[in-house]
């Protein structure tokens, strides 16, 4: 593996902004100290340490960019590490490990059609591979987003997304499992927006990320359709510790989701047998 940082010691980055996106989730916003962009490559995730607490790998949920190097992360409260990172207060200073994992291979989509599947907090690491297709929106044809939530208060960047659901060159589709007295919009697991959309299927890729339970009934949904296993990409995360192919925590028969993923195309997967 070749970098030009170090796995062993984490680069310190400063918190500039956060947002509360709803009750246990938070959008942050970083900075690495040395002034260098991260570089990531949508789809990867990277190693935090939250000093004296411990260390979790969060997936970088910004697109590449040029003009700045902030970079945002979005974190679900639920232990040591995500609850220590939620009570720091802008310029508190945390370590990075990373960028690391594979990625979506977007040279391989140019010219293509794309489908997004996020279900609940899958939508974080798609974020970043719908906002750089919308920042380089001529080299991409239709693009479909299909978000899943288990209910309306779960939601996140639900701003974010009315504003991309406005423009007439995204289809934007929700879908909540359980509603509550305001929603309006459609109710039931994500695959019950499959009949709703219109795509070829001659020409679109798929990126869906989400509960383990739901790539099974996605990718059902997207072979029904006719969508072939190599133009199907997910994400697989695992518990990790290393995040370089070392310790085995993440492995799932063989296969380091840490290295070898977390973006895997489904062909190469489709054998593992209880991951899918
Ligand atoms: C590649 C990758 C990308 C990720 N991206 C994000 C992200 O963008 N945003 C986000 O909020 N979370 C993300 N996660 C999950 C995140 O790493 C865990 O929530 C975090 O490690 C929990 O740490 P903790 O110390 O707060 O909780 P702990 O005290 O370690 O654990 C609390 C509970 O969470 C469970 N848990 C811990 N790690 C995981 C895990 N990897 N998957 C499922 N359950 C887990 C534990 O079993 C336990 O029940 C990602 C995980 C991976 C592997
Ligand atoms: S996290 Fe250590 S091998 Fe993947």
């Amino acid at each position: 593996m070749k970098s030009d940082f170090s796995h062993y010691v984490p680069r310190p980055a400063t918190l500039v902004a956060k947002k509360e996106l709803n009750e246990l989730v938070t959008l942050f916003e970083f900075v690495l100290d040395s002034g260098k962009p991260l570089a990531h490559r949508p789809g990867q995730f990277i190693q935090v340490s939250i000093y004296g607490v411990g260390e979790a790998p969060f997936s970088v949920s910004s697109p590449p960019r040029t003009d700045h190097n902030n970079f945002e992360l979005v974190v679900r409260r639920i232990g040591s590490v995500t609850n220590s990172l939620h009570a720091l207060q802008t310029g508190a200073k945390i370590g990075i490990r990373g960028p690391y994992g594979s990625y979506f291979p977007m040279q391989k989509f140019v010219g293509q059609d794309f489908l997004f599947v996020a279900g609940g907090l899958g939508y974080i690491p798609i974020r970043s591979v719908l906002h750089y297709m919308l920042r380089h929106r001529d080299e991409f044809g239709e693009i479909t987003v299909l978000v899943g939530t288990r209910n309306p208060q779960e939601r996140i960047f639900t701003d974010q997304l009315a504003e991309i659901s406005r423009r007439k060159d995204v289809q934007v589709l929700e879908t909540v499992d359980v509603p509550d007295d305001k929603w309006k919009g459609n109710v039931g697991v994500i695959t019950t927006l499959f009949p709703k959309i219109r795509i070829n299927t001659d020409t679109t890729s798929v990126a869906t990320i989400g509960p383990p339970v739901m790539y099974k009934f996605v990718i059902q949904e997207c072979t029904r359709l006719g969508i072939p296993q190599n133009r199907i990409y997910l994400s697989l995360e695992r518990h990790m510790k290393c995040g370089v192919g070392k310790c085995g925590h993440c492995q799932i028969n063989g296969v380091n989701c840490c290295l070898d993923g977390p973006v895997f195309c489904y062909t190469d997967i489709a054998g593992l047998g209880e991951a899918l």
